[in-house]
């Protein structure tokens, strides 16, 4: 009490604290600047640490990421030749790439992507689905699909159908694909297409979308915050 008392008078207005010493802590937790930072501080370390900020930083993820309506009913057959549509997939997230297997580069490193998203998940990865999506439906068939996804994650299925079905998913998905040059054979050309990996909700809605090279942990950081 004496002490208050003693600084008290030294108080011009300006010091709130009263103490007129700079570093007074009691002069730092009554100034709402400090507060402000302070929160500021722990949203941004709480966005870092979920992912967010890499997430949105990331090459072109808030420029997708603006699109909402990504996403939406498909009905196709997975690599085990059943009929699926995306309301199998209800109450499990997906993990949804398209691609196709002939794909030299860029598709089987996606993929193994994806397979090792699911493994830095853990036990909470199991409520996700990983989809790969051939929009090659003409060489990938089922049993072509069978052996390609045999390669990967074990839960990854590889989904194909009639070439109208493949367009409908991937319109739903805004993904654009496109047959290049047939060079040699009939059966011998690439495919130029989007390759973005979507996270779609247990409700099939559109959570987040990741661009071609990041890595698996960016990824798995960013899917841990929904799970
Ligand atoms: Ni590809």
């Amino acid at each position: 009490m004496n002490f208050l008392r003693l600084q008290r008078p030294r108080n011009d207005g300006a010091d709130p604290s009263g103490s007129g010493d700079p570093n007074d802590p009691r002069r730092l937790r009554r100034n709402p600047l400090v507060w402000i930072a302070v929160l500021g501080a722990i949203v941004l370390y709480t966005q870092y640490e979920g992912g967010g900020l890499l997430g949105t930083e990331n090459k072109g993820v808030r420029r997708i990421d603006q699109i909402h309506d990504v996403g939406g009913p498909f009905e196709l057959t997975d690599h085990n030749g059943r009929a699926v549509t995306a309301e199998s997939f209800y109450g499990q997230y997906m993990l949804v790439y398209f691609g196709y297997t002939w794909c030299p580069d860029v598709c089987p490193v996606e993929v193994l992507v994806m397979g090792h998203v699911i493994e830095i998940l853990g036990t909470v990865g199991e409520q996700v689905q990983p989809l790969f999506i051939t929009v090659d439906p003409t060489r990938d068939t089922v049993s072509t699909l069978a052996k390609y996804a045999e390669n990967f994650h074990p839960r990854l299925l590889a989904l194909t159908g009639r070439e109208d079905q493949v367009a409908a998913a991937a319109a739903a998905y805004r993904v654009y694909y496109g047959k290049g040059e047939v060079a040699n054979s009939p059966d011998d050309y690439l495919i130029d297409h989007t390759d973005y990996m979507y996270l779609m909700g247990p409700d099939g809605a559109f959570l987040e979308v990741f661009p071609h090279g990041m890595r698996p942990a960016e990824v798995a950081r960013s899917i841990g915050q929904y799970l």
